[in-house]
């Protein structure tokens, strides 16, 4: 199977651009933002912390089932059989995920079932770590980034467009946090792999990166 990899932080454009350019390229396209963003919901509906590591972690029990499936080539996210796919993606299940995302346990939990999907599927697969942790023999390896400006202003256009108010200088304080926290983690840190190609999405249009990750897979498959 022909895996690639893309990672890189929040705000770089790489789930509609990795979308895209599998669409493109005829593989699936596998988030894994959503497999955090999946635990996260169960420690919240637990009412459990989800920074508390032993806590986190005794939920991750047999009786769990977080399974990720392809409706009609779209991914869907199922907890315990119910439909989470938009119950994820609420403000307070992306401070979940985050949280749980720093648990070494959940990390584990989610390993294998990402290897599988890569084992089973031409994919291009987003995330944190695929190219260093889950995948470090991707065919391709793209690390997405561009200025946190340029990331922050992509991301208060979106939260203004859905009627929000917000600062720009908020959201680019918020930005420069998380970017200091995901690459300073003890376990599975963001960086880029040794043999990933960096591209900078700063200056582009959507189509414009679009086009640049397809010709930079294609170059090196
Ligand atoms: O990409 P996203 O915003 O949906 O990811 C949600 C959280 O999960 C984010 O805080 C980073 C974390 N994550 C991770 O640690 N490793 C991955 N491979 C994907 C996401």
């Amino acid at each position: 199977m022909i895996n690639i990899a893309i990672d890189g932080p929040a705000g770089a454009g790489k789930s509609t651009i990795s979308r895209k350019a599998a669409a493109s390229l005829g593989y699936i396209y596998i988030d894994t933002g959503a497999l955090y963003r999946t635990v996260g919901l169960v420690a919240l509906r637990a009412g459990v912390e989800p920074s508390d590591p032993q806590a986190v972690a005794a939920l991750l029990t047999d009786d769990l089932s977080v399974e990720l499936r392809f409706v009609q080539g779209e991914q869907r996210m199922f907890l315990n059989g119910e439909d989470v796919s938009a119950a994820i993606r609420t403000p307070e299940a992306s401070l979940a995920a985050s949280a749980v995302s720093a648990v070494p346990a959940v990390r584990a939990y989610l390993f294998d079932l990402q290897k599988k999907l890569a084992h089973e599927n031409n994919c291009i697969m987003d995330g944190r770590d695929i190219g260093t942790v889950v995948l470090p023999d991707a065919k391709v390896k793209i690390f997405l980034t561009a200025s946190p400006e340029a990331r922050a202003r992509r991301r208060y256009d979106e939260l203004i467009e859905k009627g929000m108010d917000v600062k720009f200088e908020d959201v680019l304080s918020d930005m420069i946090r998380r970017d200091y926290n995901d690459s300073h983690r003890a376990i599975a840190p963001l960086k880029p792999a040794q043999d990933a190609i960096l591209l900078d999405t700063s200056g582009n249009t959507l189509e414009q990166s679009v086009a640049l990750v397809i010709e930079t897979i294609r170059a090196n498959l």
